[in-house]
């Protein structure tokens, strides 16, 4: 049986490797930079050390196949990530980086990134993934309704998030549960709905 239950330190290590099978626009990004604990170091450590009381996991049978995780204040997150993430990833990334890495640890060293204004009224982001095995059943509703209720619950009316059109899957999918675009002006794809009931 697989329940959703909140995110234990434990499972960390299975979070990170959820990120990377998952991590090229729904598919295995393994070997694709210098090490395979990049994507998670830049799309869940940040997450799951800063705000774990915002990530909640799939556990089927003590097996974790997937998670949600992301924050109710982004503007929060971005000043503490700015001051303690950061950090780490120079100290774990030096110069000179692998060409690989360069580009995408800029998500990572830069999180005031995500503060952009037209995403102002939606305060809190969301990431989810989920293994292979455990997708198509239900499972990913599951944990966005989860997390869209913990939201409300803490008085937050909107989550946004960031998707690779590439990932036409997962664009069906935000679709299908009411997520609608938000235009910015820098490029990339932004998502957004209300929080609440799904
Ligand atoms: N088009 C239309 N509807 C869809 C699609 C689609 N492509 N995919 C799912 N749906 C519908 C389902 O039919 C279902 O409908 P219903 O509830 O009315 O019956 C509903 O959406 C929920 O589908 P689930 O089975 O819960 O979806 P799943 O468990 O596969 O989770 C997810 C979707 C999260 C995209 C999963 O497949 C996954 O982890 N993929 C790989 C990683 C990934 O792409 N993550 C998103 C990255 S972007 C980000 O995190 C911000």
């Amino acid at each position: 049986m697989v329940t959703i239950r909140p995110y234990r330190p434990e499972d960390r290590s299975a979070v990170y490797d959820i990120c990377v099978r998952t991590g090229a626009a729904g598919e295995d990004a393994r070997g694709r930079h210098s090490t395979d604990d990049l994507l998670g170091d830049l799309f869940a450590g940040p997450y799951v050390t800063l705000e774990p009381q915002w990530a909640f996991v799939l556990d089927d049978e003590g097996d974790v196949t997937g998670y949600v995780i992301g924050t109710a204040d982004t503007a929060a997150l971005v000043e503490r990530w700015t001051g303690e993430w950061v950090p780490y990833l120079e100290e774990r990334y030096p110069e000179p980086r692998a060409g690989s890495d360069r580009s995408i640890l800029r998500f990572g060293l830069h999180p005031e990134r995500m503060l952009l204004p037209e995403l102002a009224g939606h305060p809190a982001h969301l990431h989810i993934d989920l293994l292979p095995r455990a997708q198509g059943g239900g499972l990913g509703r599951q944990l966005i309704a989860t997390f869209l209720r913990e939201l409300a619950a803490a008085g937050v009316p909107a989550v946004h998030l960031g998707v690779d059109p590439a990932n036409v899957r997962a664009l069906g999918f935000y679709a299908h549960l009411g997520f609608r675009e938000i235009p910015t002006a820098v490029p990339g794809l932004h998502l957004g709905r209300a929080t609440g009931e799904l």
